[in-house]
């Protein structure tokens, strides 16, 4: 197996990839580690590429899976300047670290660069972000398009599954803990993406190493829904009634987020169906595994 090092293994997406292999080859990095530490899982409390250069020749990775950066699109506009930092500045000098020591980089972009009246955006459409989370990712896909010699550029729509108490609630996880507290629930019904499934995304990542491919793929599931559509599922597999749980649809209008959102933000993943044959898990089968998942 390749040796791969995970930045920011504490992340929903590092900290998923990192189970998924549970490998003596794989490492992971990250501020306070939810492991015990051990001989693959290293602490940095402040990143800089130098430290990361000496992790390198730690562990000799073929691969390393960038997931560290400010991912809520509203604390990126109140932290502007460490949102740069982390998410272009330090991102951009990996992809020139990766490129002197010959390894492969996984970065990930997001559907965020995207805006429009488009029904789906594949990796051909013209970017218009409408938040500073969405610009970073646009100039770093660009940096990386220009810069990196072995890349994977991934950009994924919403990521769902089950978290951990040290990582940030997703749209699935955020609704089910709010049903088992019986809390009244406003969920947008006009506006709609195409969620992505953790352990989909998982194996995804997998063969596109096995197979060493590199460039850029969309990766987001097959159905698109609202959030309100989302909660309807994920009650009716909760077994729960709508009135005895009271979910209501709302308008993308009745939140006033410091960062602005596309309404319609669903990926076209033809790309990377033409190049894997892997069959993305259904909305429903999906969502009554985190459901289960969530009560281990
Ligand atoms: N999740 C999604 O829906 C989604 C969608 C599209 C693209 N992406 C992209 O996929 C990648 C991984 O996303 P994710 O959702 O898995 O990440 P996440 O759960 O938000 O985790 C972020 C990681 O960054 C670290 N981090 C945050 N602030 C930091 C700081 N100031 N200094 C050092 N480390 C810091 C966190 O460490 P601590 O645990 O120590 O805070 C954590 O390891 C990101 O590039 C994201 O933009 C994610």
């Amino acid at each position: 197996m390749e040796k791969i090092l995970i930045l920011g293994v504490t992340s929903n997406i590092g900290y998923n990839l990192f189970k998924y292999w549970n490998s003596e080859f794989i490492y992971g990095v990250c501020r306070k580690s939810p492991f015990a530490l051990n001989n693959n899982i290293f602490e940095e409390e402040n990143y800089s590429i130098n430290k990361i250069k000496i992790l390198i020749d730690k562990c000799k990775p073929s691969v390393i899976i960038n997931c560290l950066g400010i991912n809520n699109p509203d604390e990126c506009e109140k932290k502007k300047e460490l949102s740069y930092e982390l998410n272009y500045r330090f991102a951009a000098s990996l992809v020139d670290a990766c490129n002197e020591t010959n390894i492969k980089l996984i970065n990930f972009s997001s559907s965020l660069v995207f805006s429009g009246n488009k029904l789906l955006f594949n990796e051909e459409s013209t970017p218009l972000a409408l938040n500073y989370y969405g610009e970073l990712k646009t100039n770093l896909d660009q940096y990386i398009r220009e810069n990196s010699s072995n890349y994977l550029l991934l950009r994924l729509s919403t990521v769902v599954g089950k978290v951990k108490s040290f990582q940030r609630h997703n749209a699935v996880s955020h609704i089910v803990e709010n049903i088992k507290r019986k809390n009244n629930l406003k969920l947008v019904s006009d506006s709609t993406t195409n969620y992505l499934y953790v352990k989909d995304l998982c194996q995804i990542i997998d063969k596109l190493i096995l197979g060493n491919y590199t460039g850029e793929f969309n990766i987001a599931g097959d159905d698109i829904l609202s959030r309100y559509e989302l909660g309807k599922i994920i009650l009716e597999a909760m077994h729960r009634d709508l009135k005895e749980n009271f979910i209501e649809p709302c308008s993308h209008q009745d939140f006033n987020n410091l960062a602005k959102r596309p309404i319609n933000i669903s990926l076209n993943c033809n790309k990377l169906k033409k190049l894997l044959s892997y069959k993305m898990t259904p909305v429903k089968q999906f969502i009554t595994e985190i459901i289960k998942d969530m009560e281990t």
